[in-house]
């Protein structure tokens, strides 16, 4: 079992110039492996900042966070393991692939540096890994992220984020610059690997449509503070804050396009 907790985290940004930013102000939340848990709020709330902190992008200016209950090492073997254990989808797959490198070498790195298998087993490993993300690793292996559709861009990413055997994901609105038709192929994919795997799924997005069907929990934030949290129907169905209710009502219908949770509404559109 592993367990990510965000405790008591603020983050103020310093501008050269500006009063002092104060992004997140005193954010808790455990995250579990086997649970998805999606974080919703406007442009600015603050999402993208717990995710640069989780990722080490960012440093907190107060609070902790802990992985199995020991703060994240600076340095070193732990720190090794926790980079290991979270991983990170981003929003572009342009910008996050090296357009100069092949699809092949995107995935053997993390396999390599992470000693994820024997150096002999790298190839076969490589060929699974794009079998798990749906793609024909015949097909693209040796092309590079350019040749690739943004979906198929996407499915590698994820590969990538899965290679050293995460236990936990961090996606940072990972569909939002896909085309619309191809969004939800994405995200049932991050369901179905999520389930296969045991991970513990962080989902930052703008759609509680989505953020109601694929999480067990919705964290709603604004101006940096957690506003509410609790089961995804909860939140949906008896929004507690004055704020979930305007994001609530700003948004597609939830209810109605998601009544039923257990059907698979989208089929699998690739
Ligand atoms: N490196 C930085 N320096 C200064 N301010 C920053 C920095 N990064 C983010 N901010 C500010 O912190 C606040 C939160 O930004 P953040 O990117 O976390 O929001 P977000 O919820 O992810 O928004 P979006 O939905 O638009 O992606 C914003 O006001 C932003 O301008
Ligand atoms: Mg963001």
């Amino acid at each position: 079992m592993t367990t990510l907790e965000f405790r008591n985290v603020s983050k103020r940004y310093r501008v050269r110039g500006a009063a002092p930013m104060l992004a997140l102000d005193d954010v808790s939340f455990t995250l579990r492996d086997r649970q998805t848990i999606a974080l919703v709020g406007q442009s600015g709330s603050g999402k993208s900042t717990i995710a640069k902190i989780l990722t080490q992008l960012e440093t907190a200016t107060s609070g902790e966070v802990l992985l199995d209950g020991v703060p994240i090492p600076r340095h070193g073997r732990g720190l090794r393991r926790y980079r290991q254990q979270l991983r990170m989808v981003f929003q572009d797959p342009f910008a996050s692939l090296n357009p100069y490198h092949s699809i092949r070498y995107h995935l053997e790195r993390p396999l390599q540096l992470d000693r994820v298998v024997p150096r002999g087993e790298v190839d076969a490993e490589v060929r699974r890994l794009l079998e798990r993300v749906r793609l024909d690793p015949a097909t693209v292996i040796d092309r590079r992220p350019h040749e690739l559709s943004g979906g198929q861009r996407q499915r590698v990413a994820i590969a990538r984020a899965l290679a050293s055997r995460p236990q936990l994901l961090v996606a940072d609105e990972p569909v939002s610059m896909l085309d619309v038709s191809i969004r939800l192929g994405v995200l049932n994919l991050l369901a179905d690997l999520q389930r296969e795997e045991g991970l513990g799924v962080l989902y930052i997005t703008h759609d509680l449509a989505t953020a109601r069907h694929f999480s067990d929990e919705i964290m709603v934030l604004h101006h940096g503070r957690v506003v509410e949290h609790g089961p995804a129907d909860d939140v949906i169905l008896r929004p507690q804050h004055e704020y979930t209710r305007d994001l609530r009502a700003a948004s597609p219908d939830p209810e109605k396009h998601f009544a039923d949770a257990s059907a698979r509404p989208f089929g699998d559109i690739a």
